[in-house]
């Protein structure tokens, strides 16, 4: 694997999911193949989760690992010919060829700034970081895709399924901020490789890109799109169309305990109880928010050793 930064750039999915549920048992098996590697991750917003289990994840490869918090160094130029004489001080070209010589690989998290869609879109972030280091780059979640969550959640899909081919919802839920489409998009294309029934579930005016979500069945009502799921992964998103514009916030689509039934309760983290998803739910045993945290490591180790081996 040359880089991370959509799910596209894995070869053979099932076969990945097999190797990290096979990493999972023996964590340190590869622990000398990130020997005198440096991983260098770069944090343009806030997370638990990434961050532990990413540097978790290259730590039981032998990797040392190295965290900037990049709003505490200078702040950075993206923009082509720009005259600096405002309030940027580096440019990424710079940035990123000088990270380059400390770091074998670079993971970098950039969210979107919800206002500009064609800016979003362009990545511009990760895509500058890309095109200017020389080491792979690993998304950690960007302004369209959370590709290491996707393949978290596929691996506790995988683990956790009770039939061959389980009936998958994503379902949106309210929540006072506007927030990104990075995890719902990168699990509906991860859905689309996967062996599931799936469909998606959401109040009128909250679709999202339709290049992602293709053809995959949207019923916009909950009870209904939920009966009989296996599973349901609870993801709140800002509106794609009124682009990062809150369009509802029906406090009706809360996932409750009896809305779930029997189905395995997932969401990527972090949650807030009793607007996304009542205490019941989360403090039930069909909750598996813990199970695919911990798949976190395994996804990101996964990426880690593929791009090892390759370099
Ligand atoms: N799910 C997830 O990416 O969590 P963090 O934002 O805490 O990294």
């Amino acid at each position: 694997m040359k880089k991370y930064t959509s799910i596209n750039d894995i070869e053979n999915i099932h076969q990945i999911v097999k190797e990290a549920i096979q990493l999972k048992k023996n964590p340190f098996e590869f622990e000398n193949l990130g020997r005198h590697k440096t991983l260098v991750m770069l944090f343009f917003n806030s997370s638990l989760r990434t961050r532990l289990s990413t540097e978790k994840a290259a730590k039981n490869l032998g990797m040392q690992v190295m965290v900037l918090n990049v709003n505490d160094a200078w702040n950075l130029e993206f923009e082509d010919g720009t005259v600096m004489n405002l309030d940027t001080s580096e440019h990424v070209k710079e940035a990123a060829q000088v990270i380059s010589q400390y770091a074998d690989i670079i993971a970098v998290r950039a969210f979107p700034t919800l206002k500009d869609k064609q800016k979003d879109e362009s990545e511009f972030v990760l895509n500058s970081f890309v095109k200017y280091a020389s080491v792979p780059i690993v998304n950690m979640e960007s302004a369209t895709a959370h590709p290491l969550q996707s393949l978290a959640d596929a691996i506790t899909v995988e683990e956790l399924k009770t039939t061959p081919k389980p009936k998958l919802v994503l379902s949106w839920a309210p929540h006072p901020k506007a927030l990104p489409h990075a995890v719902a998009n990168s699990f509906v294309e991860m859905m689309q490789e996967l062996d599931v029934d799936f469909s998606i579930t959401h109040p009128k005016g909250y679709e999202l890109n339709p290049e992602i979500t293709k053809d995959i069945p949207i019923n916009y009502n909950q009870e209904e799109a939920l009966k009989n799921a296996d599973f349901v992964y609870v993801k709140n998103w800002s509106s794609y169309t009124d682009y990062g514009k809150i369009v509802s916030q029906d406090p009706n689509w809360m996932l409750t305990k009896k809305k779930l039934g029997a189905a395995k309760f997932m969401h990527c983290l972090p949650v807030r109880r009793n607007v996304v998803v009542e205490d019941a739910v989360l403090d039930s045993s069909n909750s598996v928010v813990i199970h695919q945290a911990n798949n976190r490591t395994y996804a990101a180790q996964i990426v880690l050793k593929k791009i090892l081996e390759n370099a």
